[in-house]
């Protein structure tokens, strides 16, 4: 059987043709207040998974919504030409919470573009991933080179919970030579990547009691310890004098193959005039490979209103980025360890954790990982992706690697540094968005030529 012969030329102008509609259906997507987290109304979800899947219906796939007890999921496939390779395609469809509307400039579920970038919630997290993967089976339409499987889960930015049950319920459905994750990003604005390594993560919460109930403050402070200094003390203890992270048993590595000029993190962080960074060693190492430590929360009462009354206990939320290679089973204990033995003044520090996730690291040679480059650079006209590592964690990457631990898994997405993925005013960079969608087709491309080459 012959196949059609793709020119870039000829891909080029297809996702031209395609973007568009892309970008109007990416609109229909972000206007579906989709959030997995409890509390919210999960009819969204329901409504957003529809959604997909009436796109990927249009792209002549055969589609079903699945879940395992959680949010749906969406699975659309296409089988392979004959003796061609099958390529799974992942992204989420479900969004993280607004937060505080009053720091959003537009409406989150309404996207506006402003200075070349799309407004909303979603809008690159993750619905952009979700519109790339369309993009480019639109560009080829029935002449698709390769088998897909899109894999479109509802429920990543509330932890998956569910999905490694659906993966291996599903497994023979979706079992690929290749899997192309869309939901990281590039290494700046006009320079792209493929992400190598994600940090893991474990988020618990520690509680400490000093008193059975609140007391006046003058009559008993002084001799008597409240449960908020004990607690600030104790967290005091989870970082050194240079802000490295404390607790013993932690894995730690280095070997970024890129640095992070110390000036662009300032301003792509938003650090304060004045405030230094934290840690020691490389900033890419620091914020890849490096375990981290933050405080996200504390329960005690607020400023506001406040009497003179000693608190009689308090609870803080945190959580830990674990160096690609560390086990989170194994971090959750030294972490555990770690504030049983430095809660003071004889106090017990109650540990729980509320959940954790897999770090990964991806040996990214081969022939699928040359056809990604080379897509990479052919979109991005002539300029070489990097390899990064980001600080952020996708934990179902380690069961696609214990499942298919043949299949080469590329890591991409359309996050630019300025996304504000999760915060307000969360934005898709539309020129970098074009140039993912077109990097998506080339690589299918190349992805059949290189599994053609081998043969
Ligand atoms: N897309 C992110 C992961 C990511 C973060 C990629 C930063 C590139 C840069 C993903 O949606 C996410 O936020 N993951 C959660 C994982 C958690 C819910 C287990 C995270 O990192 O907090
Ligand atoms: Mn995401």
């Amino acid at each position: 059987m012959t196949r059609p012969i793709f020119t870039e030329a000829g891909l080029r102008a297809a996702i031209e043709r395609e973007l568009p509609g892309v970008r109007a259906d990416l609109e229909r997507l972000v206007r579906i207040p989709g959030i997995a987290f409890d509390g919210f109304d999960h009819s969204h979800v329901e409504r957003s998974a529809e959604a997909v899947a009436e796109l990927l219906r249009g792209c002549s796939l055969d589609v079903r919504i699945v879940r395992s007890g959680g949010q749906p999921a969406v699975i659309g496939r296409r089988a392979a030409p004959p003796g061609a390779p099958t390529v799974l395609l992942y992204a989420h469809h479900d969004v993280q919470p607004v937060g505080d509307i009053s720091l959003w400039e537009s409406d989150p579920f309404e996207p506006v573009e402003r200075d070349g970038r799309l407004y909303g919630r979603g809008a690159a997290d993750d619905k952009a991933g979700i519109m790339a993967h369309v993009a480019a089976l639109r560009a080829f339409g029935d002449d698709l080179p390769v088998g897909v499987v899109l894999f479109i889960e509802g429920e990543e930015e509330y932890g998956s919970d569910s999905l490694e049950r659906l993966l291996r319920e599903h497994r023979d459905e979706i079992a690929s030579d290749v899997i192309v994750i869309a939901d990281s990003g590039n290494w700046d604005i006009g320079v792209p990547a493929l992400t190598t390594s994600l940090r893991g993560i474990v988020n618990c919460f520690v509680e400490i009691r000093t008193l059975e109930h609140a007391i006046h403050s003058g009559m008993f402070g002084g001799a008597v310890p409240d449960a908020l200094t004990a607690l600030t003390r104790l967290l005091a203890t989870l970082h050194d004098e240079h802000g490295d992270v404390a607790v013993d048993g932690l894995i730690s590595r280095g070997g970024a193959t890129v640095d992070y000029p110390e000036d662009r993190l300032r301003h792509e962080s938003g650090l304060v005039d004045g405030v230094s960074f934290i840690g020691t060693g490389r900033l890419t190492d620091r914020i890849w490979t490096k375990p981290a430590l933050a405080i996200l929360a504390i329960d005690a009462p607020p400023t506001t209103g406040a009497p003179n009354a000693l608190v009689p206990a308090a609870k803080a939320k945190l959580s830990v980025r674990l160096a690609p290679g560390d086990n989170p089973k194994q971090a959750y204990a030294a972490l555990r360890s770690h504030l049983e033995k430095h809660a003071p003044w004889g106090t017990t520090a109650v540990v729980t954790i509320e959940h954790d996730g897999d770090p990964c690291v991806i040996d990214a040679s081969g022939p699928y990982f040359d056809a990604a480059r080379g897509a990479f650079e052919a979109a991005w006209d002539g300029v070489k992706p990097v390899d990064i590592g980001v600080g952020g964690s996708i934990p179902f990457i380690a069961t696609f690697q214990e499942m298919f631990p043949a299949a080469a898994i590329l890591v991409t997405g359309v996050e630019d540094p300025y996304a504000r993925a999760h915060g307000p005013n969360e934005s898709l960079h539309l020129g970098e968005f074009a140039r993912v969608c077109l990097a998506e087709t080339l690589l299918l491309a190349k992805v059949a030529e290189a599994a053609a080459a081998d043969r």
